[in-house]
């Protein structure tokens, strides 16, 4: 086994970083009006210090009308009143770094809301002028300019554009209300890199940037045209053809121009990128040393459930983390797709699927990031009344996010849980009762639960991953295994010549002989009378060697 022996350096923090993402607004609610708020997260702040992380993602928690959840943004340098102010978030960043925890936030820099100030402006303003030159207006096609100057759709469903009183169209790839900005106007340019500062000086670690492909379209907005297959939306091309809305070249300008930015910051300032591109290829462009630290790799998060798909997504990864010479992240859920218990089989299935998976991403080198409730091994809430989805996108396509945006269950017999305090409002989406059982306090303590699985696997991966003081992540081996069985030794040994660490999961059929891959660490299922020599179906466990060298 090979093991990279580049010096580790505490700026490079992320390169091995476990991060946590809190959805703030279904985290922890702390003044009981049942949305989680910031002094909800800096509460639970030891919780997630003992689980085992290095860092939080929170998701947006400025100033917004929360047409899409706080992804609507209409002051980027004040916390929303729902969620707190900015004292509280100076408060939490100071706890969190005393605990040793790193907060990386989010920015949306692709669209603001229609509730900016840029965008009243722009309103009031006529067709033409400077204030409507900070977004896309464009007078419509057609006689009188009654069609929509392209064929662009919202993700979110419908046209992406809107007609305002005086006939002209903007464009907004998502909701109406999320207006897209003109990133080839200098003083949108310079808005975000002051906002980036803002935050850099209130300590933030890094920064997760939302539609990070996105800001640049393609000169002259030409359609897209027939190459999407009849019947299916635009949407669907994303990560496999490129639009004329996603991944520009231009882009990257932005990102060589950010970067300098966070290196004037003393501490190893980070961004990751939410970015789709056509190949993995296209994705690698987003990181390097003079651009982005990080992309999030979707693919493993699409991966089906078989040993072949998540070979070759591994795979595919580990070569362009060594071609941009950073490692990857891996991601099995997040605020925006199913939970992956629920996409892995829902129910007894899905749930053991979802912590062998959970094993084999936190052997693997790189960066995790961990969406809030993946560690209680939470389903999607699949039946939630339609009246209180949230989504924007519920109301133009069908489809909502809302059922894994459910409240965290904390503790207690009853709804919500201790997600609030006592005597507190109901959480704004319901937790169903079966969820009683998944809360932390319902797990705490007992050895068979996915919450004491992550904390072991959490605290033997930084054992065994990251020595004291390093934060090179190790490289994978792989090793000889059954048809259906992903095997591969990873990590470093903790002392030069001693142990070194095997991951094996069985996506096959049938049980496997494991006997000979060393002493049993942790398994993803409770003991059995074979184990450890046997490797149930859809289980992975950890096992420890002396190392081969
Ligand atoms: C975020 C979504 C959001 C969208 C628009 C996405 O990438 O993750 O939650 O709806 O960007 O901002």
């Amino acid at each position: 086994m090979s093991f990279s022996s580049a010096p580790s350096r505490p700026e490079d923090w992320w390169k091995s970083a476990v991060v946590y993402q809190v959805y703030v607004r279904s985290f922890a609610d702390d003044d009981g009006d049942g949305i989680g708020d910031l002094a909800g997260v800096r509460s639970r702040l030891p919780y997630l210090r003992d689980l085992g992380v290095d860092a939080l993602w929170l998701t947006p928690f400025y100033r917004s009308p929360m047409v899409d959840g706080g992804y609507d943004v209409a002051d980027y340098r004040d916390v929303d009143p729902t969620f707190g102010t900015l004292t509280d978030f100076d408060a939490m960043i100071t706890d969190a770094h005393a605990l040793g925890l790193r907060i990386i936030v989010d920015i949306v820099p692709n669209h603001t809301s229609d509730a900016h100030p840029w965008f009243g402006a722009a309103l009031t303003s006529s067709p033409g002028s400077a204030e409507r030159d900070r977004y896309l207006f464009r007078d419509g096609r057609g006689a009188d300019g009654e069609l929509p100057p392209n064929d662009w759709e919202s993700i979110f469903g419908g046209p992406a554009w809107t007609r305002v009183p005086d006939g002209q169209w903007y464009l907004h790839l998502f909701d109406p209300a999320q207006p897209d900005l003109n990133w080839r106007h200098p003083e949108v340019r310079a808005e975000f890199e002051d906002v980036l500062r803002f935050w850099l000086d209130r300590g933030v670690d890094g920064f997760r940037i939302d539609v990070a492909h996105g800001m640049i379209k393609a000169n002259g907005l030409p359609d897209v045209g027939d190459s999407v297959p009849a019947g299916q939306r635009q949407v669907e091309l994303l990560g496999r053809a490129r639009l004329p809305y996603f991944d520009q070249d231009e882009v990257h300008e932005i990102y060589r121009a950010w970067r300098p930015i966070l290196d004037s910051y003393p501490g190893g300032r980070m961004a990751v990128a939410e970015a789709w591109a056509e190949t993995p290829q296209r994705l690698a462009r987003y990181v390097g040393p003079d651009e982005l630290h990080q992309a999030f790799n979707f693919d493993f998060l699409d991966a089906t459930w078989s040993a072949d798909s998540f070979r070759k997504v591994v795979d595919t990864a580990l070569a362009e983390s060594a071609i941009v010479g950073a490692p990857t992240t891996w991601v099995l859920s997040n605020h925006d797709k199913q939970r992956h218990v629920t996409r892995y089989g829902d129910g007894a299935l899905g749930l053991r699927r979802a912590r062998a998976a959970a094993l084999l991403m936190l052997a693997l080198p790189g960066s995790v990031y961990l969406y809030q409730g993946e560690e209680l091994g939470l389903p999607e809430v699949l039946d939630l009344p339609d009246e209180l989805r949230q989504d924007p996108a519920f109301r133009r396509t069908g489809e909502s996010r809302d059922g894994c945006r459910v409240p965290l269950p904390w503790s207690g017999d009853v709804p919500p849980y201790g997600f609030g305090p006592a005597g507190g409002g109901p959480a704004w989406l319901p937790a169903p009762p079966t969820w009683r059982a998944l809360s932390v306090a319902a797990q705490t303590g007992n050895p068979d639960s996915t919450l004491e699985l992550y904390r072991a696997a959490l605290r033997l991966r930084r054992e065994h991953t990251a020595p004291a003081g390093s934060t090179e992540p190790g490289q994978v081996t792989w090793l000889e295994s059954e048809p259906g069985v992903l095997a591969f030794g990873f990590g470093r040994p903790a002392a030069a010549g001693s142990t070194e660490l095997v991951c094996v999961v069985n996506l096959g059929a049938e049980p496997v002989a494991v006997g000979n891959y060393g002493t049993p660490l942790l398994h993803s299922q409770p003991a059995g009378p074979d184990t450890p020599t046997t490797l149930p179906t859809d289980s992975a466990a950890w096992f420890t060697r002396p190392a081969t060298g």
